[in-house]
Formats: C-alpha cells, structure tokens, sequence
C-alpha cells in the first residue's frame, strides 16, 4: 500500500487510519470526523511524513491567516490533543522545535547483517558523511560511487565530497547545497563533477539528513549520486539547434 495514495487508507497506528479521500480518521472500521485544525494537522503530517517540520510551518499551515502571531503554544496544545485522541501515533519531538510524523512499518525484518551488501548493490552512488566531525567528510562510499567516479572507498574517506568538483567551484547548486545543509533539509541539484580521470559527469544529487532516534538531533548525511550525463548531453544538442 502506497503511504500517499489518495484513495487508500493510510496506517497511523494499530487500529488506526487515516482515509485522504474523506478527510477522516478510521478506528476499529468506524469513520470518524475530526476538529478542522486535527484534520489540517494530521494532513500536513502525513503529507511530510518522516521529515521533521518546524513549529511555525505547522503553525502557517493550520492557521493559514497571516494576520495571526505565531504561538508555539497552540502547536504543542494542538499536537499534545492529536497524541490523546490516537495514543499510539508515532510523532516524535526533534530538536530545534520541530516535529515528525514516522509512517508506521509492519513487520519491518532485521536487515542489519545485509545493509552494506544492499547499499553495495544499489545502481546510484551513496555517500554517508558525518557533520559532527569538522568539515563534514565522508565516512562511507558504495561500490557504485566508485563505478561512477573511479575512485575506492579509502581514497575519499575523511575528505568532504567536494573534490568532486574538481576546480569547477562556480555553480548556483552549491549555494543551494549549503543552505539545505545548514538547515538540515532535503535538496535534489544537478552538480558538476570529475572523475578521478578527469572525466566531466552531471551528478543529480540528493542529500538528506539522518537524525539519531535518540536524541534527536543530525546524525549523518545521505547523498544520492545519479549520473545524468547522458540526458545533459542530449539537451546541450537540442539547445544548438534550437
Ligand atoms: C551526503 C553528502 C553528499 C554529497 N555529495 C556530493 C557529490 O556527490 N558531489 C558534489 O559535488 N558535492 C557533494 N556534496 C556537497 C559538498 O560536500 C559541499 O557541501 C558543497 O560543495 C557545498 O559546500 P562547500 O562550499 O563547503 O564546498 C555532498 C554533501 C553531502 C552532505
């Protein structure tokens, strides 16, 4: 089942959905209309499931008149109901103010023995670094990084991913790449970057950040490397014509 699907109903809890198409909650097979705020709330956090928001973004988006000073208060009241009414719904508190919704899992299996061969065998790069060491490098590389850039997992470990760039430093991404980074946010750019031959590859990268369940706060950074040379090449034809 589709965690997004509009027409299917979405796991909050044991026992406990939330049908998109009605707006309503579903317990035990009963439909249940909830307070407009609830709704707008359960909405917003199921559409940002597992990403953590920030009390005024939730704030803005229940009580969308601007004219409103935002109240932190009304958020914690509001979220604090949410948690009475569905006990075990699972939002969780990040640091900084902010909140996450995380998309219940059945049976999720064991998978820590196997996680290295799977991120081994994953078609797009991967690059883990840590941003609590200084200058965030990169503490892992799969073996498609290294099928994309050539370079073996102890020639890139301890260094920040920006080699990559080689000396093309002047791209509007980076910008983008830093603020997502600052803020602990999700970004999806296309990058510039070489091969260790030197080699020009379009590098469709996205970075998340990985927080510690724990305490909450960042742990490491995931970035997602595609090579996109192929299609770059054919829009670069398709510009010189046109
Ligand atoms: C997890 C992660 C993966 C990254 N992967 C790449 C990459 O593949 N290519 C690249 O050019 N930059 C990559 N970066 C971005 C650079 O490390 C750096 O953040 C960027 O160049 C902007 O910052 P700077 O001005 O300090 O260089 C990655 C960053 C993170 C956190």
């Amino acid at each position: 089942m589709s965690f997004m699907d509009a027409n299917q109903l979405i796991k909050l809890s044991e026992n406990c959905y939330w049908s998109p198409s009605d707006e309503a909650i579903v317990q035990d097979n009963i439909t249940e209309l909830l307070p407009v705020t609830m709704t707008k709330l359960i909405k917003f956090f199921v559409e940002n499931h597992d990403r953590p928001i920030s009390s005024v973004d939730i704030f803005f988006a229940i009580w969308d008149d601007y004219e409103k000073e935002y109240n932190a208060k009304n958020v914690r009241n509001l979220i604090s109901s949410l948690r009475k009414k569905i006990p075990l719904i699972n939002i969780n508190n990040y640091y900084g103010g902010r909140y996450v919704l995380k998309k219940y899992r059945d049976n999720t299996p064991d998978i820590s023995d196997y996680l290295i061969e799977i991120l081994d065998q994953a078609k797009n790069g991967m690059i883990i670094t840590d941003p609590n060491i200084s200058d965030n490098p990169i503490v892992f590389v799969n073996e498609a990084f290294t099928e994309m850039f050539g370079y073996l997992p102890e020639e890139v470990i301890g260094r920040n991913s920006r080699f990559l760039q080689g000396e093309d430093r002047d791209q509007p991404a980076l910008d983008k790449i830093r603020a997502a980074i600052k803020e602990e946010k999700d970004i999806t750019v296309t990058v510039r970057n070489y091969t260790k031959e030197g080699q020009l590859v379009y590098n469709e990268l996205s970075i998340s950040p990985i927080f510690d369940k724990k305490t909450e706060r960042i742990k490491y950074f995931l970035g997602i490397e595609k090579n996109v040379t192929a299609i770059q090449d054919i829009i670069k034809k398709i510009k010189a014509i046109v």
